[in-house]
């Protein structure tokens, strides 16, 4: 074995420690089991894609990893603070460093661009409207928007859209970030520019990323990990060399993407009654 220094050691250490952590996360509603002891440790600086069928739980995993949610029975940790049992007092410290997208991009119409970029500092600190102002421009610069500071919501494609919510979700820096479906609904080339955001966060921030998706083509850009969820467990935890080569019916159907298809027709058959 190689000998180390004590403090290069300890650094390693931390950075393998992971950043989050559940352990044994039951949820139910009703009789629906949703979460059925599901373990997960999420890494520094990796970039983690969550995929399932359609109500398969991938929403109410992401809301346990942010404290949205508590699990009926397990843990969550972040870092080494378990968080499921915490006040909310004192998760109004912790949210600031989870960064979430959500699935709805749910901006609020009636503010500009920039006051709903501004929303969560202006709610959460003191900040002056200079300061707020320059941080409102670096965050649109971040996903290539700025100069749509006066825009309304409206006025905005569906990828715009999205990015002034990632602006918005990435406000306070965050360690983590959640993307819950980023690309659905966005045509291939406006969906790539999502993707590509997903690395640049990464690659400049350093942020951890949990994204969902159905995206196949988004899973094989951004996934440094892959896990699937299905029937309230992981059937699958691995890399996307190691996807493309199993051999588990359940995990083939999303690899070609027969699975994609089949939720979009759902979708489209709900849409239609
Ligand atoms: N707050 C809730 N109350 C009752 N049922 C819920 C709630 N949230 C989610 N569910 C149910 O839990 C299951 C998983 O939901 P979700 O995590 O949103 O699925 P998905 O994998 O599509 O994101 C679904 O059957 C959904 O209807
Ligand atoms: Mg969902």
């Amino acid at each position: 074995m190689v000998e180390q220094p004590a403090n290069a050691a300890a650094d390693s250490a931390s950075n393998h420690r992971p950043v989050v952590r559940l352990v044994k996360v039951h949820k139910r509603f009703g009789e629906l089991v949703v979460l059925n002891g599901v373990n997960l440790e999420l890494h520094r600086g990796e970039t983690t894609v969550i995929i399932g069928e359609s109500g398969s739980g991938k929403s109410v995993l992401l809301n346990h990893i942010v404290r949205l949610l508590k699990p009926d029975s397990g843990e969550v940790y972040f870092h080494d603070q378990r968080i499921d049992d915490l006040p909310e007092r004192e998760l109004t410290v912790l949210r600031p460093r989870f960064g979430f997208l959500f699935q709805l991009s749910a901006l609020f119409d009636s503010l500009s661009v920039a006051q709903n970029v501004a929303f969560p500092i202006v709610e959460h600190t003191k900040k002056g409207r200079k300061e707020v102002e320059e941080i409102v421009r670096r965050k649109l610069g971040m996903v290539g928007l700025d100069g749509l500071q006066d825009k309304w919501p409206a006025q905005l494609s569906g990828g715009q859209k999205k990015r002034v919510a990632l602006a918005r979700a990435i406000a306070f820096d965050p360690e983590i970030v959640l993307y819950d479906e980023p690309t659905t609904g966005l045509d291939p080339p406006r969906a790539d520019e999502i993707n590509e955001l997903i690395l640049k966060l990464k690659r400049e921030l350093g942020v951890t990323s949990v994204v969902v998706t159905h995206d196949m083509a988004s899973v094989r850009k951004v996934a440094d990990r892959i896990v699937m969820l299905h029937n309230g467990e992981f059937i699958f935890d691995g890399t996307s060399k190691s996807i493309a080569r199993s051999d588990d019916a359940r995990v083939r159907c999303f690899v070609e993407g027969r699975c994609a298809a089949e939720v979009l027709q759902t979708l489209h058959e709900k849409g239609k009654s």
